[in-house]
């Protein structure tokens, strides 16, 4: 089979190198791929918003199964393109995407379905929205609607940052399109868990859960960020934790978009706070996570191509996955200036020599070819992921990794996982 991935960052190498292991795929394409990836897969200049340019490109090559990585093309509709032009692919519908690219759609579908979440009230003028924090005590927090690259929302300490982040973002435009509206949600107390799903909108089956850092330094200080590192499992998604999920919140919503003729094939992505033992709803994705799928997906044992077609073909409940038993750690190389402003066309070295260890594993996020070598492209760099029976090993081993690396002003945190070590 010939499958190609769309996007170019660590997610979409994990995906390329966990298909590259499967027995049944005779090429591999990625669009636009990245310095990483190109060693595994033919990759093409097409950025995932070309849509019809990916479509053509799919036609053209007789691709038999496209995967799509990110949330952008879900939005602009990219599975139904292709679904038009007859080319299986991997992903949801705009419509069932819309659960990712609307908070507010996807705040109320949870209230109808009675799904865990927090308390909130979508607005699009400014004064009902600072008559509504009036009523509400802080922390609160302010989300833009629409996708805005996990910049999209604030965690106001009082009233009147509440009603500053409002204004800014329903007035100001400080998120464009994705800001004309605004969620405002209560602020839930906890730790945060990642549980993602494969899905064809009948079945659903969870992966082993994931914790993420978003922040930038270590001892969650700093900036947010797109996320600096992941584990898995996190030791607070127990198995029994994990089932509650699928019952009282991934089938429940899974269920409500088919519903609604919305079904949801793909990966669905619970962002979970633990609030005492109660998972609540964060947020969905309607894609995998990155960095969550480097530490996610190393474990996997099953051949993920079985996995996909079991969606894309409307079988899963026929599809068995099954994990390894180890833990993974994932450790994201960052470059000079991010989150704000990334520093490209650093040479990076230590590149060479890494074989194809299952227990240690590079993978690219923003990194391309110069002509004087490897260079930073992008804000996160590289992902280390490191693979062991434990939490102790599998980070010293990612940390060995991080140590073959060097490129001017490489940003990482030293504490990836170490929450897990406390064996909570
Ligand atoms: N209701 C909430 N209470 C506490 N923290 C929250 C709440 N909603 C979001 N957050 C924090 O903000 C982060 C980003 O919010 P999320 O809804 O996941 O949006 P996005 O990933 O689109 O930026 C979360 O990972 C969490 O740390
Ligand atoms: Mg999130």
């Amino acid at each position: 089979m010939k499958v190609l991935i769309v996007g170019g960052g660590g997610r979409e190498h994990a995906l390329v190198w966990k298909l590259a292991q499967s027995p049944r795929v005779t090429a591999l394409f990625c669009a636009p791929g990245n310095a990483g990836i190109a060693s595994m897969a033919e990759c093409h200049p097409i950025a995932g918003e070309e849509i019809g340019r990916l479509r053509d490109f799919a036609l053209e090559r007789r691709i038999d199964l496209t995967v799509v990585g990110p949330e952008g093309p879900l939005a602009a509709g990219i599975v139904d393109e292709f679904r038009k032009a007859r080319l299986p692919i991997f992903g949801p519908s705009q419509s069932a995407a819309r659960i990712e690219a609307s908070k507010a759609f996807s705040k109320d579908l949870m209230a109808r379905l009675r799904i865990p979440t927090a308390e909130a009230k979508a607005f699009t003028e400014l004064e009902p929205a600072l008559t509504y924090l009036d009523h509400r005590d802080a922390p609160i927090v302010i989300k833009a609607d629409g996708l805005a690259q996990g910049k999209g929302v604030v965690i106001a300490r009082s009233r009147l940052e509440a009603k500053e982040a409002a204004s800014a973002m329903l007035q100001g435009k400080a998120f464009g399109e994705a800001g004309t509206r605004v969620v405002i949600e209560d602020y839930l107390d906890g730790e945060e868990l990642t549980i993602m799903a494969f899905t064809d909108g009948k079945t659903v089956i969870p992966m082993i859960p994931a914790q993420d850092h978003k922040q930038l330094e270590d001892g969650d200080r700093g900036p947010n960020t797109g996320g600096m590192g992941a584990y898995a499992p996190a030791p607070i998604g127990t198995p029994a934790v994990v089932d509650r999920v699928r019952r009282t919140i991934l089938e429940p919503i899974v269920g409500g978009l088919s519903q609604m003729g919305r079904p949801f094939h793909g990966v669905i992505y619970a962002g979970l706070m633990m609030v005492n033992d109660d998972p609540k709803v964060l947020e969905f994705n309607a894609r995998m996570g990155d960095p969550e799928t480097q530490a996610v997906l190393p474990l996997l044992k099953t051949d993920l191509l079985e996995v996909l077609l079991g969606v894309v073909e409307h079988r899963l409940d026929q599809v068995s996955v099954e994990w390894h038993s180890g833990v993974a750690v994932c450790v994201v190389l960052a470059a000079e200036g991010y989150p704000s402003a990334p520093v490209k066309g650093r040479i990076i070295r230590g590149l060479d020599g890494w074989d194809d260890s299952p227990s240690l594993i590079l993978f690219h996020a923003g990194t391309g070819k110069t002509p004087s070598g490897t260079a930073t492209a992008g804000g996160r760099v590289l992902d280390i992921t490191g693979v062991g029976k434990d939490f102790h090993a599998a980070r010293e081993r990612a940390y060995d990794g991080v140590r073959r690396i060097t490129f001017e002003g490489m940003q990482y945190r030293r504490d990836i996982g170490s929450r897990a070590l406390l064996g909570r």
